[in-house]
């Protein structure tokens, strides 16, 4: 029988990103952005096709392997930051660390010091800013030195001011640790300053812009 409720949301997409990229990824709603996004991130597989990650192919994996791959190599940045809320900042910081299998806290605290929360550590969610819970995500997502960081519309819920404060952080955090960001974003200019922007439509990529004029740090140092 013919399943009326499947349904194709990326149609052939062929996409290399090189470490140290910022690449943006626009679209339409629907056009299946944040679908890209999950598959990159091991979140949800494909139907077909290959993926390679610093030369390992993942396509074959099992789950239990995939979800060691995605704690040790991928940061994820939502568009609500997801913090849990009976916690202090630098507890959702450290709760992802400790899945990622550290025991301290010196780069939790490293690290909000770096988003510029050094004050606020001690602060649960809900006495933070949009803005501030967003930097807290940002260096949970860092946590665990991943190389690649994917962002889900990371300042959909900001306003244009603490928008400015995150797209300017995860510029920073390129240029220090040499990290790869891919952004899905509905904020044009944040799209424009990115190296590369692939162009979403109907699951298709319909054109990358691409702006690289060796703006990607040669040295890449670790968090
Ligand atoms: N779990 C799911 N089951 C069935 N269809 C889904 C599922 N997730 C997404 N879709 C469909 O896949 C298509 C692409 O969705 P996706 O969430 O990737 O879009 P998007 O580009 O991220 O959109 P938006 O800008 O609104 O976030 C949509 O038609 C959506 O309805
Ligand atoms: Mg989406």
């Amino acid at each position: 029988m013919k399943d009326e409720s499947r349904l194709s949301v990326l149609k052939g997409i062929s996409l290399d990103v090189t470490a140290g990229e910022i690449v943006s990824v626009v679209g339409q709603s629907g056009a299946g952005k944040s679908t890209l996004l999950h598959i990159i991130g091991t979140l949800d597989k494909p139907d077909s096709g290959a993926y390679e990650f610093n030369g390992s192919d993942l396509t074959g994996m099992s789950d239990r392997k995939l979800s060691e791959f995605r704690n040790k190599e991928i940061g994820f940045i939502f568009q609500f930051h997801h913090l849990l809320p009976e916690f202090t900042a630098l507890e959702n910081v450290m709760i992802a660390s400790m899945i990622g299998g550290r025991k301290e806290s010196a780069t939790a605290t490293q690290l909000l010091e770096e988003v510029g929360l050094r004050e606020r550590m001690s602060h649960k969610p809900s006495e933070l800013s949009g803005g501030e819970s967003q930097r807290v995500a940002i260096a949970r997502a860092l946590v665990n030195s991943p190389g690649l960081i994917l962002a889900d519309e990371p300042t959909g819920n900001l306003d244009t001011e603490n928008s400015n404060a995150i797209i300017e952080l995860i510029f920073n955090l390129r240029s220090k640790y040499g990290k790869t960001f891919i952004i899905v974003t509905h904020n044009e200019e944040f799209a424009g300053k990115c190296d590369r922007t692939i162009h979403l439509q109907d699951g298709l990529v319909t054109a990358i812009s691409d702006r690289k004029e060796l703006k990607i740090p040669t040295q890449a140092n670790n968090v």
